[in-house]
């Protein structure tokens, strides 16, 4: 019952809240970095609850672009996700929204302009979050923040020490003394990184 009642028809139509893929200390910590933020990003938007909590921080003068594909819907032409998704985002005033209805590989391919906020939540294999940091770190403004999620083991969470984004960052960021870019936060299974 709990799991039909999970189908984002429901969402939708208004008959539950979405479904946030986050905790409520993640929520916080979306909002605390993204406040005041003009060019916003997010890769895998789904029902849109993170999306939510970013509009509702960044500057109400910003924009916000949501990247999905909305690929996996059983019936492509109601799309329930993607319906569920536009209706709680554009549910409240607030900072522009764009949608971009393309894998994150395509969107970041005609990208122009900076990024001062970069959350990566779409593919999550190994190879997939590194191209993701490839095509999209270009364009990361001086003091860009970029958030991972799904990105660290930590107590009683869901996330193993070989998830794609939990082997990326440690990879790329925790063992990397060389890089240029270092870890700035850590909640629950995401991680906040920026420049040194
Ligand atoms: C974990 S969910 C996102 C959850 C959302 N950020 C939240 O916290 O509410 C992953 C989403 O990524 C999308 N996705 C999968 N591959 C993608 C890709 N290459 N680019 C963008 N989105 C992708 C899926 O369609 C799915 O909706």
């Amino acid at each position: 019952m709990q799991r039909w009642f999970g189908h984002p028809v429901f969402a939708w139509a208004g008959l539950r809240p979405v479904q946030a893929q986050h905790t409520e200390a993640e929520h916080n910590a979306l909002s605390k970095y993204a406040r005041g933020k003009r060019n916003v990003v997010e890769l895998g938007v789904a029902e849109g609850a993170s999306a939510v909590a970013l509009r509702e921080a960044m500057d109400d003068r910003g924009t916000l672009h949501l990247i999905d594909p909305y690929h996996l819907s059983r019936l492509p032409m109601l799309n329930f996700l993607r319906r569920a998704a536009r209706k709680a985002v554009n549910g409240f005033d607030g900072a522009k929204v764009v949608w971009h209805e393309q894998f994150s590989y395509q969107a970041a391919a005609d990208w122009k302009g900076p990024i001062d906020f970069l959350f990566l939540d779409g593919d999550h294999q190994e190879n997939a979050v590194e191209q993701d940091w490839n095509q999209w770190s270009p364009f990361l403004a001086k003091d860009a923040v970029v958030v991972f999620h799904d990105a660290r083991v930590f107590p009683d969470g869901w996330t193993e020490k070989d998830n794609g984004p939990v082997r990326f960052v440690d990879r790329k960021f925790r063992n990397n003394r060389e890089s240029p870019w270092s870890i700035l936060d850590e909640v629950d299974s995401l991680v906040f990184v920026a420049r040194r």
